[in-house]
């Protein structure tokens, strides 16, 4: 199988798995579950469970357990985008190829349609206590649902939005240190997130799940710059999503602060110091790093 044809397996495999735990549209609650269903359903690349599901593979993960986190981490980061889309956020139109949760929903229950992906993360996650007989087995699942949790908060994704949007209008006052601390805490945490989940279910050791938080640090920044470069390079119809919001919201990104070609440079020199690290470790996973390696040219 080559590469492409592989990604679109295990893509269509992560699907199922996700539908599998998404609330019934029913009773008086109805409406905010439809909301939950329509931001998550279409259209994602669904990469946060991808990477945690290989990196689980790496490190020899094989039970089912990995399953309901895979869902939850794509619904931590639905929520995320959601919320990133409102009116009061980033004002955007259009997400994963569809109008955004707040135009066809309204604004009221995008806010809670997000609150719901948020808190449904963690009712899914904990059923992986359901799916297991060892109390090695349990621990893991605490230590992971631990760290899954402190990188959606204030100290990761909450925290980097935090810093985004009190840096809007900030033109040339954002440093370069300012803004890695947006882009390591809004994108990079999250990434972190799944792939230290899936080592530690997997049974890495502290040191292993230490070497995967800076491989998925250089991987998250590079997503987000090549995130900003998209904004400025891409168009709709190809990224499912408005391109110019950033200049929209005045907002400081790689590309103002270093221009497009250094921000392409540093995606593929970053990318490459994460391929290094993931297959620097005696358990190899080909699959993952030509994921790696493709999301430097990645157009959506
Ligand atoms: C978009 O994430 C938000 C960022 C952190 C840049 P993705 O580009 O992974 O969005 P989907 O899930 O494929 O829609
Ligand atoms: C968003 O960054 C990161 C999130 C936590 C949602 P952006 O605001 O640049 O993401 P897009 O471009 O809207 O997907
Ligand atoms: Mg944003
Ligand atoms: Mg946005
Ligand atoms: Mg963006």
């Amino acid at each position: 199988m080559n590469f492409n044809e592989e990604l679109a397996a295990r893509t269509e495999g992560i699907e199922k798995i996700i539908r599998k735990y998404l609330p019934k549209e029913e009773g008086y609650q109805k409406t905010v579950m439809e909301a939950m269903n329509y931001s998550i359903l279409t259209g994602g690349k669904r990469l946060r469970p991808m990477l945690m599901q290989e990196t689980y593979r790496m490190f020899g993960g094989a039970g089912q357990a990995i399953e309901p986190f895979m869902a939850a981490i794509e619904m931590i980061h639905t929520y995320s985008l959601v919320h990133d889309d409102l009116p009061c956020m980033d004002d955007d139109e259009y997400r994963r190829g569809r109008k955004t949760t707040h135009v066809v929903y309204g604004e009221g229950m995008a806010v809670l349609a997000g609150d719901g992906l948020l808190n449904y993360a963690f009712e899914t996650a904990v059923k992986a206590f359901e799916m297991t007989e060892t109390d090695g087995e349990r621990e893991r699942i605490a230590k992971a649902l631990a760290v899954f949790a402190r990188k959606s908060g204030v100290y990761g994704m909450i925290g980097g939005q935090t810093a985004d949007i009190e840096a809007e209008n900030m033109e040339g006052r954002v440093t370069g240190e300012h803004l890695l601390f947006i882009h390591e805490h809004k994108t990079a945490a999250l990434i972190q997130s799944a792939m230290m989940t899936g080592a530690i279910l997997a049974g890495a050791g502290e040191a292993e799940v230490g070497k995967i938080e800076t491989c998925a640090h250089h991987i998250g920044i590079a997503f987000q710059i090549q995130d900003d470069v998209l904004d400025v390079t891409s168009s709709l119809e190809v990224l499912g999503k408005q391109t110019g919001s950033d200049e929209k919201n005045k907002k400081t990104t790689y590309v103002t602060l270093k221009g497009l070609e250094q921000a392409k440079k540093d995606v593929e020199k970053l990318s490459q110091q994460a391929v290094a690290a993931i297959s620097s470790f005696g358990k190899r996973n080909e699959f993952l790093e030509e994921l790696i390696k493709q999301l430097i040219t990645r157009e959506k």
